[in-house]
């Protein structure tokens, strides 16, 4: 979900808007704004994406110097009108906007209920809303209404358990805003006569670039000249205003028909810029500037856990093959959900690599917070400069694959392996790997563009395919060593966008399972470059031939083995077996946009989904 507010002059409500349409990407099942003038509030919201949003603005024209908005990602209560925030608690002393999960909803719920408290909504953020609606009429005694709204929020979020980035406002007080930070990111924006409020800096890019990170615990009281932050439990504490980098570049579709085949087609850039910079020829090694880490400490890393969630566990998955080959150190790749919650026994030579493309996902950021408080240096690689997760870990590395706007990931996950790979270099090179191997790995990345280049001319060969095989009900993917991550994010592809069920598997896993689903109308696509397991693909291969199955083959020289075998081939261009998973994706990207296109799918939002997950 996403939140912001604004409190100044004139109207809030064209940044409001704009705002969300920037925030969009935390979830776009329903959104809502309120406005707040001296003459009461006024609530629009709408069930759908923020244009839905935009045309009931546009008819009720609310108007108003302080307002909050919000788009909504359900995770209590359907995508509905009446559960779409802002919501109002009381009689309508207080409206809010929230991100994040209250856990303890339920019995706050029972309570306020027997107390009299109407609920509209299913979600647990009206429980937040009546809540401080209840603390705020016993506090009736407090003549200061400003120091009133203040401590009313206070005393009920000191109730809550779970987590929230809050956006309150009281028609009482309309010169105020109260936002709240406990584990929901929020970010402040200082202006000329202006504040703003949002979940994370994008839509502050070209209105101010002065801006206030919120921490856990703290509350911000926003007015129009004025801005003060507080810790929840005591006083006033000292705020540091920080410069907003952000590339205000324009993010426009430059003629593609969707962001996700312009992003694919981007790759060979995205790469490129991953690397610009970091190759040091003279050494044969890699450059990273931000880890903040002297060569000395990370000699002596005696384990990697690479953690994150969806694409970016898969990337963490080929990190695991190519630093456990090169750098030859212990890796465990750990789904961050999983991690957070765990208490596993970590060494103190230990690192933990959180691996994002927004930098603020929820279960990412909390399994870096929970392993760096105990002690263990966090390290993230991650596309968002200033995220929540930049700013959490101890250091990291940048993508600089540029913004990634179609919620299918796919040029953050080529250039997250790219990234893998040059750390796979650097410790390798810091430790046993010789000045002769580090040439060629550099060699063979810097070939990775134009190879990932070539790679994209399968378009429409991949077209082809897709059209034979949309309907479908089950695809298999497979492949093996390098390549079973490439099956896993194959087939997660495929499953985000076009909504056909999909499983990867490592190929000779397939006899345990999966091949109980073969049969003449279920495809299955294998990634069979040349290398260590090729004969044994093929063997797999056969297997499913035997069985009916259709047999799709992602491969790179013409090889009688499998043009004889496979319904469909799609070759890719060879590279070294560790850079294979990079261009073998490709046709398996496009394959998934093109079937979801013929299915008539939204490519770029597919339903469900959202581009960062902002709660657990
Ligand atoms: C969501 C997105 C996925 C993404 C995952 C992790 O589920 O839909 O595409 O891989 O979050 O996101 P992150 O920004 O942390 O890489």
């Amino acid at each position: 979900c996403g939140i912001v507010g604004y409190i100044g002059h004139g109207t809030s409500v064209p940044f409001l808007l704009d705002g969300l349409r920037r925030l969009e990407y935390r979830g776009y099942d329903s959104s809502g704004i309120a406005v707040i003038d001296p003459k009461g509030v006024q609530i629009t919201r709408a069930v759908g994406r923020i244009d839905q949003l935009a045309t009931a603005i546009a008819e009720q024209k609310p108007s108003g110097p302080l307002g909050i908005g919000h788009t909504r990602w359900a995770t209590h209560g359907p995508p509905t009108e009446v559960n779409a925030h802002p919501h109002q608690g009381g009689n309508g002393q207080v409206v809010l906007v929230h991100n994040g999960v209250i856990e303890n909803f339920q019995p706050l719920r029972e309570e306020l209920i027997a107390k009299g408290y109407v609920f509209h909504s299913a979600t647990d953020s009206e429980v937040i809303a009546h809540l401080i609606a209840e603390c705020y009429d016993e506090l009736a005694a407090e003549t200061d209404p400003e120091a009133r709204c203040i401590q009313a929020v206070r005393v009920a979020i000191n109730q809550l358990r779970g987590t929230y980035g809050l956006a309150v406002v009281f028609p009482a007080c309309p010169q105020m805003m109260i936002a709240a930070r406990f584990g929901s990111p929020l970010v402040v924006g200082v202006g000329r006569g202006v504040h703003y409020l949002a979940s994370d800096a994008s839509p502050l890019a070209g209105h101010t670039d002065r801006i206030v990170y919120l921490a856990d615990h703290q509350l911000a009281i926003l007015k129009a000249n004025d801005l003060t932050v507080l810790h929840r439990d005591s006083g006033v504490v000292r705020h540091d205003i920080q410069r907003l980098e952000t590339e205000t570049q324009q993010i426009s579709l430059d003629g593609y028909p969707h962001y996700m085949l312009k992003e694919i087609h981007e790759q060979p850039d995205s790469i490129r810029n991953a690397m610009r910079g970091r190759l040091d020829d003279q050494n044969a090694t890699a450059i990273f500037g931000g880890l903040n880490l002297t060569p000395q400490q990370l000699r002596s890393v005696d384990r990697i856990i690479l953690t994150g969630c969806g694409t970016s566990w898969h990337s963490a998955l080929v990190g695991e093959y190519l630093i456990e080959e090169f750098a030859r150190i212990p890796v465990e790749v750990e789904y961050a959900s999983e991690l957070r919650y765990r208490n596993p026994p970590i060494e103190p030579g230990t690192l933990v690599f959180g691996i994002t493309q927004s930098g603020e996902t929820a279960d990412t950021l909390a399994a870096l917070v929970e392993t760096k408080r105990k002690g263990h240096r966090t390290l993230a690689i991650n596309n968002v400069v200033g995220s929540s997760i930049a700013q959490a870990a101890d250091g990291g590395v940048y993508l600089h694959a540029g913004p990634e706007i179609g919620v299918a990931s796919t040029k953050a996950y080529t250039s997250q392996c790219c990234t893998l790979a040059m750390l796979a270099l650097y410790f390798g090179r810091l430790r046993h790997m010789s000045y002769e191997a580090g040439q060629e790995f550099i060699t063979a990345l810097r070939r990775l563009p134009a190879a990932v280049e070539q790679s994209l001319t399968c378009e429409s060969r991949v077209r082809e395919v897709a059209e034979k095989y949309q309907s479908a009900t089950t695809f298999l993917y497979m492949g093996r060593q390098y390549n079973f991550p490439t099956a896993l994010e194959g087939a997660l592809k495929l499953k985000e966008i076009s909504y056909i069920h999909a499983e990867g598997y490592p190929a000779a896993e397939m006899k345990h399972g999966p091949i109980a689903l073969v049969d003449e109308h279920t495809p299955s696509v294998f990634i069979v470059p040349r290398g260590t397991t090729y004969e044994k693909v093929i063997a797999n291969m056969e297997e499913v031939k035997a069985r009916s199955g259709p047999v799709i083959a992602v491969t790179c020289h013409a090889d009688p083995a499998i043009d004889n075998l496979a319904d469909d081939v799609i070759r890719v261009p060879e590279t070294p077996e560790f850079l294979q998973p990079i261009v073998s994706v490709i046709p398996l990207q496009l394959l998934a946009y093109n079937v979801a296109l013929l299915r008539g799918c939204d490519v770029d939002k597919p339903r469900n989904l959202a581009k960062s997950v902002t709660v657990e």
